[in-house]
């Protein structure tokens, strides 16, 4: 495996060659009710969280997207009872579990979804709580044959339209679980190396708002990452390193692909999608970003 395009750039799926992943209608929600920050496994978790300010940014957010999407709310709580044959911790030792994007990825070509091995202990339950919410609702999952991390949409995003998967990888999800993506589902794969634990997923540096354009901080990619995003996006909307990591500017999500929901405090990255034809959405996610996760991480597409 190389750190080259899987695809051929001179002989890409072109646009359009996706339909089912040409924009997120349907979106995710798992609730907050034991969010917290009780680890550190990326740099900016920080205890403190206030946890009635927490859920009331989780509901606003909700609300936001309920005008704009087909939203889907996860229960742990309700999904806790029926799991209690397994053998998973209950949902009070799972703080994160609301970033629930981290949790599976759509698969490309039928309902259902590939689930995330994820890298960490104190996370490793958490797909199960998914697994068993699509399990009660008749939704097919899959797993990896490769026994290696795989975070879900915190690190692999469809490109938008076009039948191919953006797949960061190094501080979170391993390599060799793209080469099984591509060789199973039979899509191109463009991996990018995430080098620095500041852009401990693809998500908190890159984001598809569009078939044409994405927001990317550039600081997060090699000289080989960055010309890779160069070649498949028209255009690059560039984010600081101050304003993905302080402010989580990349954490916004394009949910049709014309509104883009994003963190309030990004006053430049808000002005740049607007000037560039985006209506954007405001919310605040501070909380939530005690824990490294803000937009992007909470709402699952799928
Ligand atoms: N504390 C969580 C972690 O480190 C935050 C996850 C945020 N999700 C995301 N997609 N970036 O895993």
């Amino acid at each position: 495996m190389t750190d080259n395009l899987y695809v051929d750039p001179n002989a890409l799926p072109p646009l359009d060659s996706f339909s089912r992943r040409s924009r997120d209608e349907s979106v995710l929600f798992t609730t907050p009710t034991h969010f917290s920050v009780d680890y550190e496994i990326n740099p900016y978790m920080v205890s403190g969280v206030d946890s009635s300010t927490a859920n009331q940014q989780w509901h606003d957010l909700v609300s936001r997207y309920e005008d704009l999407a087909d939203v889907s709310i996860m229960d742990v709580d309700a999904v806790w009872d029926d799991l209690s044959e397994v053998e998973v911790a209950p949902p009070g030792e799972l703080p994160d579990i609301t970033f629930c994007s981290n949790h599976a990825l759509s698969l490309p070509d039928r309902d259902g979804f590939l689930l995330a091995q994820m890298a960490t202990e104190e996370r490793h339950d958490e797909p199960a709580y998914f697994k068993q919410w699509c399990t009660n609702r008749d939704i097919p999952t899959e797993q990896l044959r490769t026994d290696v991390p795989f975070e879900g949409c915190g690190d692999a995003r469809w490109h938008p339209g076009r039948r191919l998967l953006w797949g960061g990888y190094g501080p979170r999800t391993d390599l060799e679980a793209y080469r099984e993506i591509a060789d199973r589902y039979d899509v191109g794969v463009v991996p990018l190396e995430l080098t620095d634990d500041s852009y401990y997923h693809l998500d908190v540096c890159f984001s598809a708002i569009d078939e044409q354009t994405a927001v990317v901080c550039p600081d997060a990619f090699t000289d080989a990452g960055r010309e890779k995003l160069d070649t498949l996006f028209e255009t690059l909307i560039e984010v600081s390193p101050e304003a993905a990591q302080d402010h989580f500017a990349c954490n916004c999500h394009s949910l049709s692909g014309d509104v883009v929901v994003i963190e309030e405090s990004n006053h430049q990255t808000i002005h740049a999608l607007e000037s560039h034809g985006y209506e954007t959405l405001h919310v605040s996610t501070d909380e939530f970003m005690k824990a490294g996760g803000s937009v992007a991480c909470m709402a699952f597409p799928y």
